[in-house]
């Protein structure tokens, strides 16, 4: 079946393969949302399934509940887990520092909130994410339906004064209609080409009103486990400052991708 995925697939399935074994017995674990982490979560199904690991899921999102359940993990609410030892989770683009533009799925505040309740944050990402600058990739803004057009027009005109190459957003739309998040909000994307500061912009962000939540992860995530198509997989802690390389085979995975093509 493997024959059968792209590379970027591959890429993913081995990132979230590898970043599955930090998941131990007895832990509260956030899941997060995307193509990649639904990787992670159908590995971990397998993992509860064949090997009996025992650890209760947070989603980031109804679709990532749901597919927890179907794979047969223990799903409970950030209010029941309070807490969480880790979370794993993708992102659409981390830079050297870390730092990150999520929300391409447009669950972007569950996940932070998830996140930053969490011990651990470790993204898994293709290698194709990595950037040297934040900013190619629209950044996602989760933004209150009242007013939403007066709130774009602030955002824009806020954007003068950061430092980002362009300062135009677009209302994502869900086929006719504009998306709607879980929390009943809708997104706005901005197309900055490059973002100087991450940091002060999701301050500057945060501060308007009207704006819920966005894209930008600053100092959340620890630890970034990057799938390569040709199965090698690099591990990057930058609280430890290390990289460790590992390769994983397609082939002890089989039934995952049987049961994806069932
Ligand atoms: C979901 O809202 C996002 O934050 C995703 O984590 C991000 O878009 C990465 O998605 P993929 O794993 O599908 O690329």
């Amino acid at each position: 079946m493997s024959g059968e995925l792209s590379p970027i697939d591959k890429a993913k399935f081995v990132a979230a393969k590898r970043a599955a074994d930090y998941v131990e017995d007895g832990m509260r674990v956030g899941l997060g949302t995307g193509s990649t982490a639904a990787w992670l979560v159908r590995c971990l199904g397998e993992m509860v399934r064949d090997e009996g690991l025992r650890f209760k899921g947070v989603p980031t999102s109804t679709r990532t509940a749901e597919l927890a359940r179907d794979v047969g993990i223990e799903v409970i609410s950030l209010d029941e887990a309070r807490w969480l030892d880790l979370t794993i989770d993708g992102a659409d683009e981390f830079d050297g520092d870390l730092n990150l533009i999520k929300g391409g799925g447009g669950a972007l505040l569950q996940e932070k909130i998830v996140a930053t309740a969490s011990d651990q944050m470790v993204v898994i990402a293709d290698i194709g994410k990595e950037v040297e600058t934040l900013g190619a990739f629209p950044l996602p803004v989760e933004v209150i339906p009242f007013g939403w057009q007066t709130t774009q027009a602030m955002i824009e005109e806020t954007l003068i004064s950061m430092d980002v190459l362009g300062r135009n957003s677009t209302l994502r739309i869900n086929g006719e209609a504009p998306f709607v998040t879980d929390e009943g909000n809708h997104i706005l994307d901005l197309h900055l080409s490059r973002i100087g500061n991450p940091r002060q912009l999701a301050l500057v962000l945060n501060q308007m009103p009207g704006v819920v939540e966005n894209g930008l992860f600053i100092d959340i995530c620890d630890t970034v486990v990057i799938g390569f198509g040709d199965g090698r997989v690099e591990l990057r802690d930058i609280n430890e400052g290390t990289i460790e390389q590992d390769r994983l085979d397609f082939v002890e995975s089989d039934n995952l991708f049987n049961d994806l093509a069932e």
